[in-house]
């Protein structure tokens, strides 16, 4: 028997997305971003985000079905995000997907946030290997994770980071460096000009007895400041391009390095980088050399599936529904700070 369509709502920080999912092939999606409305806050501010999603959601609905050449009554179940993220804009989300559940008489599935990146990249190679290790590094997270089946076990945490994430860091460097937001794009593309060897930035937590899987980003961004701040006394113009080349080569030297030496110690041979910083075309770059040297297969979702979008809960909720996964019950709550 065919297995339902699964319409997937993503609502948990700027981004409003929908997406179709049917046994592992994404039909269609749509996204619709509030950022231009946090641009000049310099983040992402909730009341505007959670506003922007009740605005947001029926329209995007619409136009994944559109895509998709699906109508509501085709929608067999519906995923969403619970957790963790903004608790009002997750709120917004929640409401909607229940009540699409209620009225369509469809069951209902809560997915993790993190599930979803880690589903995004089967949208575009298949299902996952099992074992396989995930790197999520987004603008809320740096996390390595052990995976094994998302419908069935649990995903064994191994690090994260201490303080800010990979994409924070970026943002905020950015922000002091006069760059636009979102800071991780603008830093990618001033760093093309750049020398990656200019500025000697630090490479915390890689030292013999540090955690070996944790990851620290905000004394890299405190580093990048004082750079900034010291051209800036001198009166000289910031060189920018250098500045951002080598802060990028940090970040990504951090992250690839740590990865790849996770899967070396737990036996995985496929890493999958996925979240908004899996962008970066140096992040790719250096993982791409890194898992060839190690004989690792390294898969990263195309860049539109790397950010926040509806069509990876929908993936997750295809899993769990191929999997026979009992549904959420319609009472569930938002879980801001859900734990993996
Ligand atoms: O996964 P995502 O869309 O949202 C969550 O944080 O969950 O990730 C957004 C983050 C932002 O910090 C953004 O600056 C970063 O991903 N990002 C990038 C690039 N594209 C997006 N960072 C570095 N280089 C990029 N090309
Ligand atoms: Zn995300």
């Amino acid at each position: 028997m065919e297995s339902p369509v699964v319409l997937g709502i993503e609502s948990s920080c700027d981004e409003t997305g929908a997406g179709l999912v049917r046994d592992g092939h994404l039909l269609g999606h749509a996204v619709a971003s509030s950022m231009d409305e946090h641009a000049r806050f310099g983040g992402v501010v909730p009341e505007i985000a959670a506003r922007a999603h009740v605005h947001s959601f029926t329209p995007v609905v619409r136009e994944a079905l559109d895509r998709a050449g699906l109508r509501m009554g085709d929608i067999g179940a519906v995923a969403v995000t619970t957790g963790p993220g903004l608790s009002g804009a997750l709120q917004v989300g929640l409401a909607g997907a229940k009540t699409l559940a209620f009225s369509l008489g469809v069951p209902l599935y809560g997915v993790h946030h993190l599930a979803g990146h880690v589903a995004a990249d089967t949208l575009e190679h298949g299902p996952l290997p099992d074992p396989c290790m995930v790197l999520i590094v987004s603008g809320g997270h740096t996390s390595l994770l052990l995976v094994r089946d998302l419908a069935r076990d649990p995903i064994l945490h191994l690090g994260d980071t201490i303080d800010d994430a990979a994409g924070e860091c970026f943002d905020k460097v950015a922000r002091v460096f006069g760059l636009p937001y979102p800071g991780g794009p603008a830093i990618d593309r001033t760093a093309r000009q750049g020398d990656p060897d200019a500025v000697a930035f630090p490479r915390p937590l890689t030292g013999p007895r540090d955690p070996r899987y944790d990851f620290s980003f905000s004394g890299l961004k405190t580093a990048a400041a004082r750079w900034a701040e010291q051209h800036r006394l001198r009166d000289e113009e910031l060189p920018l391009a250098d500045g951002a080349a080598s802060l990028q080569e940090a970040v990504a030297d951090v992250l690839t390095r740590k990865a790849v030496a996770a899967c070396r110690e737990h036996g995985v041979g496929t890493l999958v980088v996925v979240g908004g910083v899996a962008a970066n075309s140096r992040v790719r770059a250096l993982a791409e050399e890194r898992c060839r040297a190690a004989g690792i297969a390294l898969r990263v979702p195309p860049l539109k599936l790397c950010t926040d979008n509806g069509a990876m809960i929908a993936a997750v909720g295809d899993l769990l529904v191929r999997a026979g996964a009992e549904p959420t019950p319609l009472d569930v709550s938002i879980d801001p700070s859900a734990p993996l």
